[in-house]
Formats: structure tokens, sequence, C-alpha cells
């Protein structure tokens, strides 16, 4: 079926469509009824079904004589490791790791957070939660204390797994710091915690409350001590992931197990057109969705091995590692953020050491997670001669909005366009008001509910904020809070949020935390963030700052403290390195800060001179802070 069909077929009957999709996964008790209405907050799907995750992505493949195929690959140069596991290894490790966990204490429905670095434990972590019927939370390695400890406190987990460090070219995180200040701070403190001791950098073990990750599991394996799947309602969580939302306070979205396993393993085959038993790569971190879905589950779910990959583009060693890990493993398939592919052409514009490996297997390349310059798109096409392609999601969805499925036949590319909507979602472009606006007109870009399997039913503990946050301002509709344009073939273009969210390096990151963060230090009248464009990271943060009448220190000393504050509470992702001090901030007559126009000013794009502006000098002003700063010509 081409595409079009496709799209049809689902529109025209969409519970016949997900009813096909879901026969390709195990199920204990299969689904009578594919759609409840009346469940949830705007229906649930599969709400009859009985199900394990843990089971499909593991146990079905070694049943089924496949235990010997490789699952997962760990490719660490930052170590300097290369290890492949098998469909049989992963098994026994995670069957006796969720023993580990169930022989204290974790069982359905209990969380587990885990915090760790991209090594294959992160994985099995995740899976031997999902085994137990349990909900992981992971945790982004990059985030520091105080953010681990706000999603400790949110999900109150039984057990944090852990590492002993992470491992950043040329710096060793040592994680164990870390989390002992986050339980500190946080209110819910876990039972125990299980630390993976890397050679690294070992740490000491808190008496009484960590375990010994290998130790642990190796003394279950040689027990023969396993943890069988557990059952679970197909509409029961898997997995709660913390996002940035326009506060401080992270948006804790829920993922089920049922949809969730029906979606992604649709998607392996008609979406990115992988055959089971191939090698999937997604250049991304555990810790965000592409990690959650890409890394760990979909390959699996599909019977594909999936590259766990410690490392960077470019530095480890150089803008050749995607090409040695391509034709080292065969991945035919991978799948990245555009600021990786930037990072690469910056180093290597001339794509030389391409040339230096085989990758002849290799056979499509994704991209998501910001939007896609045609510069760069045009450079990984030319230089690698495979169909680069953009497709667009949110963590709320897990999976694919709008791309160009390649294993339903390719679909011409429109380059600034990751292409259009899949099956499942029927989105369309509002103004303010909620009406429809003309094809090529920029507004809201909406999907209509319900939301297709896999999307996001709610948000952990916060029915109301998922209510707010996403339903409430266009009654009958999902609001991505993505603005954008459809055009007359129905190609979908994104534009930009419509919130405070910026995108650095692929990493969605909330300036109002930001915010937050500034203005709890005591020389700090107010202040605004803004994501100024960036050459590399797409979007970068941009802090401008009111100091106390009563401070007494200049700029660069303010600054300097302000960068290391974000540093410290929200974590060196945020990528926080400039502030500037101004006199005043730019506002309207209400006091609403004028963070859009401050934007455009700083991104050297033309702006109308707000209606409601209070005092326009100001503008005059932020326009002097960054030329004084060499920000702006
Ligand atoms: N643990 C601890 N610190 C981390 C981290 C982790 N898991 N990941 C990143 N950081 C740190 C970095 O070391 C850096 O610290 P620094 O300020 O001391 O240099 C900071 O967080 C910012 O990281 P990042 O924005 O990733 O910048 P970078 O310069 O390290 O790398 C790229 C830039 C483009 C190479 C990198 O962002 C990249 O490969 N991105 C594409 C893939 C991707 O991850 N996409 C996300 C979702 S699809
Ligand atoms: P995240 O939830 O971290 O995956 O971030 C989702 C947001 O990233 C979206 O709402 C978009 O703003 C942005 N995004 C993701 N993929 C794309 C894409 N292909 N093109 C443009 N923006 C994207």
């Amino acid at each position: 079926m081409t595409y079009s069909e496709t799209y049809t077929a689902w529109k025209s009957d969409p519970e016949a469509f997900w009813a096909e999709a879901a026969k390709e996964i195990d199920w204990i008790t299969p689904p009578t009824r594919i759609f409840n209405p009346d469940a949830g907050i705007y229906g649930r799907w599969f709400d009859d079904a009985i199900c394990n995750t843990c089971y499909n992505t593991l146990d079905r493949h070694v049943e089924a004589g496949h235990g010997e195929r490789t699952a997962v690959i760990y490719d660490s140069p930052v170590t300097g490791t290369r290890r492949s596991y098998s469909y049989d290894e992963v098994l026994s490790e995670v069957a006796s790791l969720a023993h580990v966990l169930a022989s204290r204490g974790v069982g359905k429905g209990d969380r587990v957070v885990i915090y760790m670095p991209m090594v294959p434990e992160a994985v099995f972590a995740m899976l031997a939660s999902a085994r137990l019927g349990a909900v992981h939370s992971v945790v982004f390695g990059g985030f520091a204390a105080k953010e681990l400890a706000t999603r400790i406190d949110d999900a109150a987990p039984k057990a944090v797994i852990s590492a002993s460090c992470g491992i950043e070219p040329g710096r060793v995180i040592a994680y164990k710091p870390l989390l002992d200040e986050a339980i500190s701070i946080a209110g819910a403190k876990p039972d125990f915690c299980v630390i993976l001791q890397r050679d690294t950098q070992p740490c000491d073990l808190t008496e009484g409350r960590d375990i010994d990750y290998r130790a642990a599991v190796d003394a279950a394996i040689s027990a023969g001590a396993h943890a069988g799947c557990t059952e679970v309602a197909a509409t029961d969580p898997l997995y709660i992931l913390y996002t940035s939302g326009t506060t401080g306070q992270p948006k804790g979205v829920v993922r089920d197990n049922g949809g969730h396993m029906v979606a992604l393993k649709w998607t392996m085959k008609n979406h990115y057109d992988i055959n089971p038993g191939e090698v999937f790569w997604a250049a991304s971190d555990v810790g965000w969705v592409v990690g959650h879905s890409y890394i760990c589950y979909a390959p699996l779910l599909h019977g594909c091995a999936t590259v766990i990959y410690e490392g960077k583009p470019v530095g480890t060693p150089d803008a050749g590692a995607f090409w040695r890990v391509i034709a080292e493993h065969d991945v035919v398939s991978l799948f990245t953020a555009p600021t990786a592919f930037r990072a690469i052409k910056k180093e290597d514009p001339a794509g030389s050491l391409i040339g230096d490996y085989d990758l002849s297997g290799f056979r499509s390349l994704f991209l998501a997670g910001e939007r896609s310059d045609p510069a760069t798109l045009a450079w990984a096409g030319e230089k690698l001669g495979v169909p680069v392609i953009d497709h667009w999601w949110q963590t709320e969805t897990g999976w694919t909005i709008c791309g160009n499925p390649l294993g339903l036949g390719l679909l011409p590319i429109k380059p600034g366009s990751p292409g259009v909507p899949m099956p499942g979602y029927d989105i369309h472009v509002l103004d303010d008001d909620g009406h429809p606006v003309p094809a090529g007109t920029l507004g809201n870009i909406v999907a209509r509910l319900p939301l297709p399997p896999s999307c996001f039913p709610t948000l952990w503990n916060a029915d109301d904020r998922f209510r707010s946050s996403y339903l409430d301002d266009f009654p009958g509709y999902y609001a991505t809070a993505d603005a954008g344009i459809i055009d007359e073939d129905g190609y979908v273009s994104i534009m930009a949020r419509t919130d405070d969210i910026i995108n650095v390096a692929g990493h969605r990151l909330s300036t109002g935390a930001m915010e937050e963060v500034i203005a709890s230090h005591p020389d700090i009248a107010e202040c605004a963030v803004v994501g100024a464009a960036d050459a590399l990271k797409g979007q970068l943060p941009l802090g401008f700052f009111v100091p106390n009448d009563g401070a007494d220190r200049h700029e660069a000393a303010l600054e300097k403290e302000l960068v290391a504050l974000v540093r410290e509470k929200i974590g060196a992702v945020a990528a926080f390195k400039t502030a500037l001090e101004v006199k005043r901030l730019p506002k309207t007559r209400s006091g609403k800060v004028l963070r859009g126009t401050v934007q455009k000013i700083a991104d050297r794009q033309e702006y109308k001179m707000p209606a409601a502006i209070d005092d326009p000098v100001i503008l005059d002003e932020i326009t002097a802070a960054l030329t004084a700063r060499g920000l702006l010509p």
C-alpha cells in the first residue's frame, strides 16, 4: 500500500487500522475493544487487553528461536569499549535484574527512576522495570541534582538505578554525589538504589541503601533467579518521561504499554523501512524520548539490533565517528538530530572522512528533534547518497506526527518540511480563535482528538494540567504548541514554538525554568531568557538581567554567578553561557515582558513595534547591550 492509500484507510476506519496493527503484538489477552471513547480523558486504546512490553521486546524473539541474534551493540569511544549482546544474553541480564528489584519489593505500578549514562545497563534497567509492570522514569544524565530531585519528588520511586559516573569528552561526571544530593533534597525517598560501578571512576556505596548492580545481577544469574513477565493492562503506564514545560516544574508525560507497542512496531517497517535482524541506530540518549522509542523499545520490538553509542558526533575522536560506527556494526539506518550533522559538517565540510569507511549497507538517514535546515539536509544527502528524511514528533507522542514513510514508498522530499501526517494524526492549522486558516498560512498546529496509540493519555498525577496545557485552548483538539503551515500538497512545516520552550542541540529546554533560577539570585531584580539563533545548536539561551539597586557587582561578575547558578540548578545541558545586564526589560503596558521582540532583535529579524509596548526606548537599550557585547554589528 502507498502512503495515500494507508492514510485514507486509517481515516475511513481508524479502529480497523489499529486492530490490524495490533496483530503484530503478542498479547496475553488480545484486545476485543480497540478504542473506548468513554475511558480516560479523551478515550483509551486497547483498554481490555493484557500484555507485557518486556516480553514483546525479548522473550518472544528468544521463544521464536532468535536468541542468538544480536540485540544490543555497545560502542563507547570514551571508554574504548565495544561489546555485543545477543537476545539470549539480554533476556538473562534483564530477568535477573528484574529479580533483584522484585526481591526488594518493586512490583506492578511502582516507580523506578533511572539516572544513567549511555551504557547498556540503562536499557536493561528500563526493560527490567517493564518486565515487573513497574513504571520507569529515566532522567537525562546532563541534568543536575535539583532537576533529578524534582523528578524523584514527583514520581516517588521505590528504587533508583544509577551509575558511579558518566563520561563526557575530557571530563568525568561523578553521578553518585549528584544522586546523594538529589535524594537529600527530595521529599520522597527511594527504599534503595542500584549502582553500576564503572571502571573509569567507581564510587563509595551508601550502606543500607545502595546495592552494587553487577554483584547483585551476577549473584542472581548464578543462582538461576530470574523474574517472569508481570501481566499488565494495555492502559497501565510503562514509563513517565519528564519534559520541559512553561514553568520550572517539568511535565510527567505518561506512556502506556499496549498502544505504545502497537504504534512503535508499526513505524519500524512502515516509516523507517527496517527489517527484523537489521541494525538500527538512534544516536540520541536514553534520557530523551528518541532514546526511549528508538534506542530501547522499537528496534527490540521489531527484533532488530540497537546501538548504544557513548560518544559524540565530533571529537570522539573526530568527525568520522558516525561513519565508523555505521561501517563497523552494519548499521542500515541512522536517526539523529540535525545539530549532530551541523557539527560534523563544520569540522569536515568536504565530508572527506566518509570515504574512509564502507557505507555500502547504509540505506537512510532520519533527522528529528529540531527543525532541519535545508542546507544541512542537502549536505547530508549529497555526501551520503541516501534519502535524508526529516520527521516531526514530540515527547508527548512518542513517535512521528509528520514524516515521510519510507516503507510505504518515499514521497518527494520538500526541504524545510518534515513531511505529511502519519496515520492516526488528523492535523490542522488554526488561528488563535480556533478557526482554520487557508493552506500556506501560519498558525497553531493541532491534532484532532483522539490522539493515536502511544500518545500520552495524561500527565503523571496532573490531569488538570494536562487539560489546561493541551486541550483547553482548542476544544476537540490537541494543541502541539508548535506553530507552522500546511501547504497545498498537505506537507507540514514547523516554524516555531508557541510557548517559551527553546530547542538547544535537539534538547528541549524551558526558558521559564532558567528565569526561575536567575530570579532566585539575591542581586537580581528581574530577568528574561530567550532562545537566540545559533548556527551549530539551532538555538542558545540568552539571558538579560536587571540587578537590584543595591547590587554592587559588575556585569561580568554577576554574569559569571548566574551562568554557574543555571549550570548548578538545571545542568550543563542548559548550555546557558551568556547573560547581559540591562537597566530595564521591555514590557507591555500590562507588565508582560516582550520576549518575542527581544528574540527577534537578537536574531536580527525584522519586527513590528508591539502596539501595547510601554516604552519603545527600552528596545534601543536592548539593541545597545547586544551591540556592546558584539552580538549585533
Ligand atoms: N551528562 C552530563 N553532561 C552532559 C551530557 C550528559 N549525558 N550531555 C551533554 N552534557 C554536557 C556537555 O558536556 C556540555 O557541557 P559543557 O558546557 O561543559 O561543554 C553541555 O552539557 C551541553 O551539551 P550539548 O548541548 O550536547 O553540547 P556539546 O558541545 O557537548 O555537543 C553536539 C554538541 C551537537 C555534538 C551534541 O549536542 C549532539 O551530538 N547532539 C545531537 C544528538 C542529540 O543528542 N540529540 C538529542 C535528541 S534527538
Ligand atoms: P521533544 O519533546 O524533546 O522531542 O521536542 C519536541 C519539539 O521539538 C517539537 O514540539 C518541535 O518544536 C521540535 N521538533 C521536533 N522535531 C522537529 C522537526 N522535525 N522539525 C521541527 N521541529 C521539531
